[in-house]
């Protein structure tokens, strides 16, 4: 990939440092340091140690896993560096915390998608990249940020993934919602196949229910599935959707996502519901994080 021709700087935050690393190299931008400490009581010390006057400034700062944590230091990053005197400060956040609470399911519930965004416009954020955010109910980041906002897919590189190393036969994409039905299509183009989408009923956190759209027969049989999702938390979505399609007759399950949150034993569950392959990306770094979106992220800041 050639040189940039703008002077941008990027910085890792303190879970998106191997990120950072990468994206300033495939993009040719220059790599910016920050010292991390704690103080005795357990609060965040950090100082920039580049001059960022005048330049772009790229933030590469994953919020999952410590949610809470990550977004204070983001707040406080781009707090820090507005004052250094930058042309802009981007901020790239490839797994994108609070986001699937995008609405009050009852009275007296946070609206913290919204409220994440507020701050991190507010702070001083002049452009924003996220990847293959969970969108649900706010379906368009206009509707909800004001700055500029990019959703970039990792969808493409993942069904390459799947295609080169789990050798499916015969494949069919699975989209195990109506929101996937986005991530499935552009599997499918990818790996020129066909998909299917199925129909959840989610009931808690935990507890959803999977079927085939309006009674739909599914042309799985004897086929290999790949189930193709944003998310893997629980892993329930997946393993309803792999039952489903199983029953339905397909050969061997693979499934990709973009974000492995893996919560609890999510992973050795999926494997022992008959699972064979399961990747996800470094939006999340973890045990299936084989895909990295750096280069992903480095296209779209060169594109500007
Ligand atoms: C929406 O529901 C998302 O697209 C995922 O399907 C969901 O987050 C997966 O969650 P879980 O693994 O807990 O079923």
């Amino acid at each position: 990939m050639g040189r940039l021709e703008r002077d941008m700087i990027i910085f890792g935050g303190s879970a998106g440092e191997a990120l950072a690393v990468r994206v300033a190299n495939l993009a040719g931008a220059r790599l910016g340091k920050i010292d991390q400490k704690r103080f005795p009581d357990g609060e965040k010390y950090f100082r920039i140690l580049d001059e960022v006057k005048g330049d772009d400034v790229v933030i590469i700062h994953p919020t999952g896993g410590r949610p809470d944590e990550l977004l204070i230091e983001y707040f406080m990053l781009v707090d820090t560096i507005k004052d250094m005197g930058p042309k802009s400060i981007s901020a790239v956040i490839p797994y994108f915390a609070y986001a699937r609470q995008d609405a009050r399911f009852n009275p007296g519930e946070p609206l913290s998608f919204h409220l994440m965004t507020r701050l991190i416009e507010q702070l001083g954020t002049n452009k924003i990249y996220t990847i293959d955010l969970h969108l649900q109910r706010v379906l368009d980041l206009r509707e909800i940020f004001k700055i500029p906002a990019v959703n970039l897919t990792a969808v493409p590189a993942i069904a390459d993934y799947i295609a080169k190393n789990f050798y499916p036969k015969n494949p069919v994409v699975i989209g195990p919602d109506m929101e996937s039905e986005q991530w499935a299509k552009v599997a499918a183009a990818t790996i020129k196949t066909d998909y299917a989408v199925l129909e959840k009923t989610r009931f808690s956190a935990t507890d959803v229910k999977i079927r085939a759209r309006g009674g739909e027969a599914l042309n799985v049989e004897g086929r290999d599935a790949i189930i193709i999702d944003d998310i893997i938390s629980t892993g329930n979505t997946i393993i309803e959707a792999a039952q489903l399609v199983k029953k339905a007759g397909a050969g061997k399950i693979f499934v990709g996502c973009t974000h492995p949150v893996l919560s609890g034993n999510a992973l050795a569950k999926m494997y022992a519901g008959g699972i064979e392959g399961v990747v996800g990306t470094d939006t999340f770094p973890g045990p299936i994080s084989f895909v990295s979106v750096a280069p992903v992220i480095a296209d779209a800041l060169k594109k500007g």
